[in-house]
């Protein structure tokens, strides 16, 4: 991995529009996730396998599946895909879209590394528990204990699929329940026993966009003396409070290169209330690249998602950076 490279993990088609009251046709949801595909990201959240009463705008994200795995979008690097599951039902239906259309054998056809642009997507899985108990009974009905033992099973069944899992650990930095006072020792407790059950990063994520810059350093510092390293985290900002660029750079500094956001802001969870959207996808790039780090997004190309997808859904842009470069 090079050090001046930086991971962007494009959440938009799941974070982003879990939390739209309107019905998104899934067609402009394939349309998104294509047109991300062709923007240079490598890392897309696709959609997510839970109870459709409880977020009824993911319910379709089996054809979604079914959609990237028959006809891979056309991307110029190979795209990793992420679905997110609660539960052994989740993994259950993701496993029968999956199994039902996944190429059982990768066609070997280039010697070189260059992708080519028949290559079976590779899929990957994300889990998601809290720091808090109250925001883990509001978004998932259980304790974080019980959320726990929902993934053992889950975390052992994806290893024997060969899949990789991501697993998020919400309100790390603020609860909309419990406040702003997150203890970073449970987090870092959660991390590291996630990362012992098998899941192969963590996610540390600002529900609520409450963190600071020195609450986050302290979260990193925490999570370094439990032993939890830089490489194995993913930093996952909401921008309510306008901290996320700030906090991002905090990340940077303890050395972490994996960064959560969603194109032209979108997003919230629906059991978070009043919190808005990821950080903008395009603000990150622009912060990346001026530090000389490389993203392999052309900012250009993805402005340009932002602003469309922001026009289907008829909400404002939320991208600073994305208004700014369409407006050159
Ligand atoms: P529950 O009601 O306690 O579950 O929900 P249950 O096991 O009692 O099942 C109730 C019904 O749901 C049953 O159906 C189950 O079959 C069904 P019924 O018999 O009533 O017809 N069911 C399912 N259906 C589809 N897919 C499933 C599934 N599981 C059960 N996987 C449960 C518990 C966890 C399922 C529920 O609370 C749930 O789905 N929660 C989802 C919450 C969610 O999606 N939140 C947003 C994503 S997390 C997030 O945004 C944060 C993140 O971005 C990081 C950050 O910013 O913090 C990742
Ligand atoms: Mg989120």
């Amino acid at each position: 991995r090079a050090s001046d490279h930086v991971r962007l993990v494009e959440v938009g088609p799941r974070d982003g529009l879990q939390n739209e009251r309107q019905k998104i046709p899934v067609d402009t949801k394939i349309e998104l996730v294509e047109k991300l595909a062709a923007t240079g990201l490598t890392i897309l959240e696709a959609g997510s396998f839970v109870s459709p009463k409880w977020v009824p705008q993911m319910a379709n994200s089996s054809s979604i599946l079914e959609h990237i795995l028959k006809t891979p979008p056309s991307s110029p690097e190979k795209i990793k895909y992420q679905f997110l599951l609660p539960n052994t039902r989740g993994l259950d239906d993701f496993l029968n879209t999956y199994n039902a259309h996944a190429p059982t054998s990768t066609p070997d056809s280039s010697p070189a590394s260059t992708p080519s642009p028949t290559e079976p997507p590779e899929i990957e899985l994300s889990i998601f528990t809290a720091a808090t108990e109250t925001f883990t009974r509001k978004n998932t009905n259980c304790s974080i204990a019980e959320s726990l033992s929902r993934f053992a099973p889950l975390l052992s069944r994806a290893r024997d699929a060969n899949l990789r899992v991501r697993a998020y650990i919400s309100v790390a930095l603020g609860c909309p329940y419990e406040g702003p006072d997150v203890d970073p020792h449970k987090v870092a407790e959660l991390a590291v026993s996630l990362l012992e059950m098998g899941a192969d990063v963590i996610s540390v994520a600002d529900t609520t966009g409450m963190g600071t810059a020195p609450r986050t350093r302290e979260l990193l510092k925490t999570l370094a003396a439990a032993g939890v390293e830089a490489q194995d985290l993913a930093l996952h900002f909401h921008d309510t409070y306008g901290q996320a660029l700030v906090n991002s750079l905090v990340g940077l500094e303890h050395g972490v290169r994996e960064f959560d956001a969603a194109v032209a802001g979108l997003g919230g969870c629906p059991f978070s209330p009043g919190a808005t959207g990821n950080v903008a996808t395009e603000d990150l790039v622009r912060l990346f690249e001026s530090l000389g780090l490389k993203t392999g997004v052309d900012v250009e190309r993805l402005a340009a998602v932002g602003e469309w997808i922001s026009g289907e859904l008829g909400r404002p842009n939320d991208s600073r950076a994305g208004k700014a470069t369409l407006a050159q």
